[in-house]
C-alpha cells in the first residue's frame, strides 16, 4: 500500500471490512508509513521529559539526544525537586496505590487538600479530582448534559469535551468566533432546559486562547451557562497563572472549570472546580470517577508540590514567556504562519500533509523532537509541524530549532529562497 495516498480519516470505518479486516489493511497503511521513515509516533524517551530528552531512535536504534518541542510539561514541573521529593515521599507513606475507587475506601488526605487547594487556586468553592483529564471531561459532561439539555460547543474543543457530549444535544460553533455563538445561543434559548456553552481556554493546537469575557457575557444573555477546559491554561495564562478566567478578568464567572494535572502541573489527572452543588453531584454520578480508582498518591502528593511551585515560582513562568516572546518574534521574522498563537503552543501551519511528514523527518535526524499535526486532526490546508516550549529551553537551543525550521523552510518552499 502506498500510504500516501491515504490519511487515517480512510481507516475510521471502511463499509463492508469488519474489525480485523479494517485492523490489517490499517496495519499495511502503517507500515508503509514507516517504511517511508515517516512515522514520528510513540517515539520512546529513555530519560525524563526535559529540553532535552533521550530519546531511542526507531530506524536506527541509536540513541539521540534531542532538543525537545513535545512536552506539554512547559514549566518542567515533572522535574522539579521538590514535586519529586513530594511524590516519593507519598509513595513510602501510603505505598503504590491508592487501592479502592474513591466513594468506596480508596479517599486518602491528600486526594481532600488537593480537592481543596485546585479548587482555592481555580477562585472555586469546590473541586472534585479524577485520574485523567480526559476522564474528567467527559464524565462530568456525561453526566450533567442529558436528552432535554444543549451543548453549544467550539468547534475545535478538545475530543473528551466533544465525546462528553455523547447523551445531549450539542450545537458546535466557530472556533472562537462570538457572532456563530450569539447566533446559535439565540436559536436555542427556549427549546432546552440547560444550555451550557463550553470552549477550552487555550486551544492544545492552535495555541490561541478564547475570548473568555464576552463568551461568558453573551452566555449569561441567553440564560446559559459556560465550562471551560484549563488544560493547556493551568499555571500559565493569567498574572499568577490561574488560567484564562484570570486572564480574561472574570474569575468567579465561570460556572464549570475544568482542568488537567497531565500538562503544566507536571503529573496526570484531571479536575472539575465548581459549586460546592455541582461537585456533589458528580462525586455520586460521574462515572468516570466513582467506577475508577482513586488517584495514586504519589501523584497527589506531586501536584500539591507542583500547585504550590507555580504559587511560589513565578519566574518559571517569567522564563518561559520570554521564550515563547523570543521564539515566536524569530518564527515570525522569517515568515512562518503561526494562525493566531498566542501562547507556548507553536502550529507551525505547513498545508501539505507530506511536507510536514518530511520536515519532522528532517528534524529527526538533526535531534529536534516536533510533532507533525495532520487530517483529520486538522482540515489539510491547515497541516502543520506543533512545537511545545518550556520554560528552561535555552537560547541556543531554541537558535538551533530556528536554524534548522528556517533551512527546511527554504528548503521545501515554505519561505522565500533568499
Ligand atoms: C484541551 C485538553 N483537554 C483535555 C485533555 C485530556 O487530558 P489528559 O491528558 O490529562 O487526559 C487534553 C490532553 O490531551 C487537552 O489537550
Amino acid at each position: 500500500m502506498d500510504s500516501t495516498k491515504y490519511s487515517m480519516a480512510d481507516f475510521m470505518n471502511i463499509p463492508g471490512k469488519d474489525i480485523m479486516e479494517r485492523a490489517k489493511l490499517f496495519s499495511e497503511f502503517v507500515d508503509d508509513v514507516k517504511a517511508k521513515h515517516h512515522f514520528q509516533y510513540k517515539r520512546v524517551a529513555l530519560s525524563g521529559s526535559g529540553p532535552i530528552r533521550r530519546v531511542l531512535d526507531p530506524y536506527t536504534g541509536e540513541v539521540r539526544e534531542m532538543i525537545n518541542l513535545a512536552s506539554n510539561d512547559y514549566l518542567n514541573l515533572t522535574m522539579h525537586p521538590k514535586v519529586i521529593a513530594a511524590g516519593q515521599e507519598a509513595l513510602l507513606k501510603y505505598g503504590a496505590g491508592a487501592g479502592s475507587v474513591p466513594l468506596l475506601g480508596g479517599t486518602i488526605d491528600l486526594h481532600i487538600e488537593l480537592e481543596k487547594k485546585i479548587a482555592k487556586f481555580k477562585g472555586c468553592e469546590a473541586a472534585i479530582i479524577y485520574t485523567s483529564g480526559f476522564g474528567s471531561n467527559a464524565g462530568t459532561l456525561l453526566s450533567l448534559l442529558q436528552e432535554e439539555d444543549v451543548a453549544v460547543i467550539d468547534m475545535l474543543a478538545h475530543a473528551s469535551l466533544i465525546d462528553g457530549c455523547k447523551n445531549t444535544n450539542v450545537k458546535p460553533f466557530k472556533h472562537n468566533d462570538l457572532q456563530s455563538l450569539e447566533s446559535i445561543l439565540k436559536r436555542v434559548k427556549d427549546k432546552y432546559r440547560t444550555k451550557l456553552v463550553i470552549v477550552d481556554g487555550v486551544y492544545s493546537m492552535d495555541g490561541d486562547i478564547a475570548p473568555l469575557d464576552k463568551i461568558v457575557e453573551i452566555a449569561k444573555t441567553y440564560g446559559a451557562y459556560v465550562m471551560v477546559d484549563e488544560a493547556h491554561a493551568t499555571g500559565v495564562i493569567g498574572k499568577n497563572g490561574r488560567g484564562t478566567p484570570e486572564h480574561c478578568n472574570v474569575e468567579g464567572k465561570v460556572d464549570i472549570v475544568a482542568g488537567t494535572f497531565s500538562k503544566r502541573l507536571g503529573a496526570v489527572g484531571g479536575f472539575i472546580a465548581s459549586n460546592k452543588e455541582i461537585i456533589t453531584l458528580l462525586n455520586f454520578y460521574s462515572r468516570t470517577y466513582m467506577f475508577s480508582t482513586a488517584m495514586t498518591p504519589q501523584v497527589a502528593a506531586s501536584l500539591i508540590a507542583a500547585i504550590d511551585v507555580i504559587e511560589n515560582e513565578p519566574e518559571l513562568r517569567e522564563n518561559l514567556w520570554k521564550n515563547i516572546n523570543y521564539f515566536r518574534k524569530n518564527l515570525l521574522d522569517l515568515g512562518f504562519n503561526l494562525g493566531n498563537s498566542e501562547t507556548a503552543i507553536f502550529p507551525i501551519i505547513i498545508g501539505d500533509d507530506y511536507k510536514v511528514k518530511e520536515i519532522c523527518r528532517r528534524l529527526h535526524e538533526m535531534n529536534i523532537y516536533a510533532n507533525p499535526v495532520l487530517y483529520p486532526a486538522v482540515p489539510r490546508k491547515l497541516a502543520r509541524i506543533r512545537m511545545s516550549l518550556m520554560t528552561n529551553h535555552t537560547k541556543e537551543q531554541l537558535d538551533t530549532v530556528l536554524n534548522a525550521m528556517e533551512d527546511l523552510g527554504r528548503e521545501y518552499g515554505i519561505l522565500c529562497q533568499v
